[in-house]
């Protein structure tokens, strides 16, 4: 169970203070809702849930704002074409009207440390390279890595400890649940 260690608070005038934690029961509906929001369809919010079912969700934190879900990120299990198991970020959301506060990377570090204690060595991520390169994702082509779609420059890797990335592993598949929905 991770709780962030610092209570994490925005640096927003009049707003309340947001906390990152470990999702728990109770809190499917609100982070459906919030995930479904943020994209166009709802697959991201189906996919979260068969990840759930599925036993999956590495790491699966929530933002919370009073007793609303205004935030959510998740990571499940990767592997390359050479057997090294490592996390996969997906999908980060973060309701419209808490955007720009800091909230998603507060997520995505806070998960990444998670994904840390528990013992994984490296993580990848499906985006903008101007956004997650922040947090110390890079190209991950430049370490013989590519992703079942495509990506190209989009698909980033990043160490969580020193060395931890694989060299030259080729593919990396995400879990069937991202093939099914
Ligand atoms: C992406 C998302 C989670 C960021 O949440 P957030 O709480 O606004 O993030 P932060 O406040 O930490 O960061 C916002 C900053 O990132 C930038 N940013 C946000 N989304 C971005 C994106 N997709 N690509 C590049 N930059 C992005 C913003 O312009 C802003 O930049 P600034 O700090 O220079 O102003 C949120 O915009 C969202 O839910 N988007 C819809 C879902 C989505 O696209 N998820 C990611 C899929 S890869």
């Amino acid at each position: 169970m991770f709780q962030s260690r610092r209570r994490w608070n925005p640096q927003v005038q009049g707003m309340a203070m947001v906390t990152i934690r470990t999702e728990r029961d109770g809190d499917a509906e609100g982070v459906r809702v919030v995930v479904a929001a943020a994209f166009p369809s709802d697959a991201e919010a189906r996919l979260v849930d068969a990840l759930r079912r599925g036993g999956r969700l590495v790491v699966s934190l929530v933002a919370v704002d009073g007793d609303r879900i205004v935030g959510y990120v998740a990571f499940s299990p990767v592997r390359t074409a050479t057997g090294a198991t490592g996390v996969g970020l997906a999908p980060v959301a973060v309701a419209a009207s808490h955007r720009r506060r800091g909230i998603g990377a507060a997520l995505i570090e806070a998960g990444l440390e998670a994904c840390r204690e528990a013992g994984y060595e490296w993580a990848v991520v499906l985006g903008d390279p101007a956004y997650y390169g922040r947090f110390g994702f890079a190209a991950a082509t430049a370490s013989g890595l590519r992703d079942e779609y495509g990506g190209g420059a989009a698909f980033q890797v990043m160490a969580l400890v020193q060395g931890g990335v694989p060299v030259d592993g080729g593919l990396v598949r995400y879990a069937p649940e991202f093939g099914e929905v």
